[in-house]
C-alpha cells in the first residue's frame, strides 16, 4: 500500500502525518478546502523533507472534483482527516457540521467505492464518548453525543461500520484521539487555531507569547486531586506514527477496527500549566472561572488495544508536549499567517 490519499492534509495532525508518511516513502497526495488550515504548513513540511508535495485544493462536497482526483491517481488507500471540530462552533451551526463531516464523508467513500479503493483510516476522536462517567476508557466504553460536533464522529464511525457490514471487502481504522497537543520537534509546524483558541495547550502558549494576557481555568470543584480538569494528553508527533501503524494493520485485511490513541495517562489542567512552566521557565498568569458547560470531569485512554493489536505506544511525556508547543509557538508568534 504505497499510494495514499490525505485529507485535511494541512492540517494540525494532518500535516504532522503527512511528514511521517513521506519519511517512510509513501506516495501521496493531499486534498484540502482550506477552511481551517494554511497551505503554508504543507511547504514547511516540503522544507522539512526536500519532497514536493502533491496539493490540490478541493472540498469534499465538490464530488465530481473528487471524482477526477481518483480518476487521476491510483490510491492504494485514504486518510481521512478532513472536518471541522470546533465544539462550540458546532452547537451554533449544526447544519453546517452535519454537511461538512457526514455529507463530505459519504460523499468520499462513494468515489473510493467506485475505483474500488476500500483501506480507509478516520480520524475520530474521544468525543464519541460523550460526557464519561469513569475511565479509563476503552473501545468498549459507552458510546454518546453531547453536541453537533460529536454526533457527526459517532455518525460516522456508524456510517463506516454499515459500509464494512454490506461489504467486507473494505479494511477500515477508526483511531479515537485524545487531546493532541504539542508540535513537530523543529517547530516548523504546529497548532495553529482559527481566532481565540478554544483549547488548553494553544491558549497557554498565547498566553505565553504575550498574545493572550490570562488563562481562565474552567472549575476547581471538579472531584480530581487538584479540583480542575483531568484529560489524555498525546504529543501530536505520537499521533501521527498511530496512523502510519494503522495504515500498515489494514495490510492484514482486518476488516473494521477500532483504537484510542491516548497515553494513557490523566493530567490535569494545572498539572498542564505547572508542567509547563517547568518545561519553559515561563510563569503561566491564570484565574479560576466556572465550569465550561459539556466538559467531562476525567477522560483518559486505556490503550492497550493499540499497544496489542498495531505495537503502537505513546513515547512523549506532558514535558515534552510542553516544551515542543512552545518551541512552535515562538517561532511562529502567529501562527502561519
Ligand atoms: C481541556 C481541559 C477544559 C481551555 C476538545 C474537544 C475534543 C477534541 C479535543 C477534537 C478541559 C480546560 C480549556 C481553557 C481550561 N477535539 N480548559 N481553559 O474539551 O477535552 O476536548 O478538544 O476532536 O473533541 O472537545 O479539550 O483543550 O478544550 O480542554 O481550563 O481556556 O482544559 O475545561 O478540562 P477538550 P480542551
Amino acid at each position: 500500500m504505497k499510494s495514499i490519499l490525505v485529507t485535511g492534509g494541512t492540517g494540525f495532525i494532518g500535516s504532522h502525518t503527512v511528514l511521517e508518511l513521506l519519511k517512510k516513502n509513501y506516495r501521496i497526495v493531499v486534498i484540502d478546502n482550506l477552511r481551517n488550515s494554511k497551505r503554508e504548513s504543507l511547504k514547511r513540511v516540503e522544507k522539512l523533507t526536500g519532497a514536493k508535495i502533491e496539493f490540490h485544493q478541493i472540498d469534499l462536497l465538490d464530488k465530481p472534483d473528487l471524482f477526477d482526483l481518483f480518476n487521476q491517481n491510483n490510491f492504494d488507500g485514504v486518510i481521512h482527516f478532513a472536518g471541522l471540530k470546533a465544539v462550540g462552533e458546532s452547537v451554533e451551526k449544526p447544519l453546517l457540521y452535519y454537511s461538512n463531516n457526514i455529507s463530505g464523508t459519504v460523499n468520499l467513500c462513494e468515489v473510493m467505492l467506485h475505483h474500488n479503493v476500500k483501506n480507509l483510516v478516520f480520524s475520530s476522536s474521544a468525543t464519541v464518548y460523550g460526557n464519561p462517567d469513569q475511565s479509563p476508557l476503552t473501545e468498549n466504553s459507552a458510546l454518546s453525543a453531547v453536541n453537533p460536533y460529536g454526533q457527526t464522529k459517532l455518525t460516522i464511525e456508524y456510517i463506516l461500520k454499515d459500509l464494512y457490514r454490506a461489504d467486507q471487502n473494505w479494511n477500515i481504522a477508526l483511531l479515537r484521539y485524545f487531546n493532541p497537543v504539542g508540535a513537530h520537534k523543529s517547530g516548523e509546524i504546529g497548532e495553529d487555531p482559527t481566532g481565540i483558541p478554544n483549547n488548553l495547550m494553544p491558549y497557554i502558549t498565547q498566553v505565553a507569547v504575550g498574545k493572550l494576557a490570562k488563562l481562565q481555568v474552567f472549575g476547581n470543584d471538579y472531584e480530581t486531586h487538584d479540583g480542575t480538569g483531568i484529560r489524555d494528553y498525546i504529543h501530536v508527533v505520537d499521533l501521527a506514527t498511530g496512523h502510519l501503524r494503522a495504515l500498515e494493520k489494514l495490510k492484514e485485511n482486518p476488516g473494521i477496527v477500532i483504537y484510542n490513541l491516548g497515553t494513557g495517562k490523566g493530567s490535569s489542567v494545572l498539572d498542564v500549566i505547572h508542567a509547563f512552566e517547568i518545561a519553559n521557565g515561563i510563569k503561566i498568569p491564570y484565574k479560576l472561572a466556572p465550569r465550561r458547560p459539556g466538559d467531562a470531569a476525567v477522560c483518559y485512554a486505556d490503550v492497550k488495544k493499540a499497544a496489542s493489536e498495531l505495537g503502537w505506544v505513546a513515547e512523549y511525556n506532558l514535558k515534552d508536549m510542553c516544551r515542543d508547543a512552545w518551541n512552535w509557538q515562538t517561532k511562529n508568534p502567529s501562527g502561519f499567517n
